[in-house]
């Protein structure tokens, strides 16, 4: 592993991936590779870019892009390719499932093809925990649960997850699968909800939580994420998936109230207001698996979530435009309708 094909690498995990591995290594080269969608954005790696210039290249092109994928691999003699593009959030995939099938299924059918043309280069897809569904009672998945994803991007990226493993036996493509937990962190786009609640609250604004807001997730710091990924990318087994995530989930009002505390704000900013359709009520990862790895997470879920709330505000310069921009139209389409619920 040498020549790293990172793709989706200017979006909120990817760029933090990026420095982290070259951090890590003094030999891997690294090309992104990105369309620059809304949430891509190369102000993400300008550290990058000034700390290891000659290690790193950006691209701008869509995985969609068969042509550019390949040229692309050809002419940076690419031997691992690393697949975190993706259309991610979960609300958008609501309004508007299709980019999420082009990106997410057809998108990563590309790179894998890609990587059979070249001679099976390495390949590691990003999913998440949930493709599983939600989960009843006490259960946690394990990687061999069955896939029983609910909303539109789930369901794309279990598809996508089929792909990568029907390659890997019909063509012995030698293939790893990550599925975290939701992770948080520096340049995760206010649209996920710790970095738009804690803006929301550093403008003092309501924060709206969707239904009663006990729903649970497992909320991991994203450099705790990449070097899991690196780590499987080192010492992973080919063909196996590895859930990442602390193991240890909270509810939302839970995270709520420590983001609040930490950025001093009050609790009359919480608002409940009508409910996700289909909302996933509980992901909970079984980790046993990457810890046998050899990996272990540095940040509690609560220690994750107060590290996130000092960046963001610490880092205004990042977040104030993209609120100020076209994300303000996506706010309103999302929310300004949305019914206010009794306090709870
Ligand atoms: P993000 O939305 O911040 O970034 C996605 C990146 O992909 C952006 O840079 C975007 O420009 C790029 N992209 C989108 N469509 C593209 C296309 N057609 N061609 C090329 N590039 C394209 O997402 P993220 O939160 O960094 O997530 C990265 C990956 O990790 C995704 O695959 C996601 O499913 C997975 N994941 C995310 C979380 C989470 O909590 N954020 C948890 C588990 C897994
Ligand atoms: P989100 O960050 O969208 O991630 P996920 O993909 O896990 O749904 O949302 C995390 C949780 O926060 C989820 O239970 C939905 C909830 N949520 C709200 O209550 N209000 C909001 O405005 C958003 C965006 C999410």
């Amino acid at each position: 592993m040498q020549n790293i094909l990172v793709t989706g690498g200017a979006g909120f995990i990817g760029c933090n991936f990026v420095r982290y591995i070259l951090e890590h290594s003094a030999d891997i080269v690294v090309t992104v590779y990105d369309k620059l969608t809304y949430a891509g954005r190369l102000e993400n790696l300008d550290a990058v870019k000034e700390g290891f210039g000659p290690r790193y290249l950006f691209v701008q092109g869509d995985i969609c892009d068969a042509a550019k994928v390949e040229e692309t691999v050809a002419a940076r003699n690419v031997d691992t390719i690393v697949n975190f593009a993706a259309e991610t959030h979960v609300d958008r995939s609501i309004l508007d499932p299709d980019a999420f099938v082009k990106t997410d299924v057809y998108g990563t059918y590309v790179l894998l093809e890609a990587a059979r043309n070249f001679g099976n280069l390495r390949f590691h897809q990003v999913s998440t925990d949930e493709v599983y569904g939600h989960i009843e009672g006490r259960r946690r998945s394990v990687e061999h649960d069955a896939l029983a994803p609910r909303s539109p991007y789930s369901a794309s990226k279990a598809s996508a997850d089929l792909f990568v493993n029907a390659y890997n036996i019909t063509y012995d493509l030698p293939v790893t699968i990550s599925r975290g937990a939701n992770n948080i962190g520096p340049f995760q786009y206010p649209e996920k909800v710790v970095p738009l609640f804690v803006t929301n609250a550093l403008e003092s604004m309501p924060l709206p939580v969707f239904g009663d807001g006990m729903q649970m997730r497992d909320y991991q710091y994203v450099a705790d994420h990449c070097a899991a990924i690196y780590l499987i990318l080192l010492r992973g087994r080919i063909g196996e998936l590895y859930n990442v995530g602390t193991g240890a989930e909270m509810t939302n009002l839970s995270m709520v109230e420590i983001l609040l505390d930490e950025l001093d704000r009050p609790r009359s900013l919480i608002q409940h207001v009508e409910d996700r359709l289909g909302h996933d009520r509980r992901y909970s990862l079984d980790v046993t698996k990457i810890l046998a790895l050899g990996w272990e997470p540095d940040y509690t879920p609560e220690e994750a979530i107060r590290a996130t709330a000092r960046w963001y505000r610490d880092n205004r310069w990042w977040w104030q435009p993209i609120r100020d921009g076209d994300f303000r139209d996506y706010y309103d389409t999302v929310y300004a309708d949305r019914k206010r619920l009794e306090p709870q």
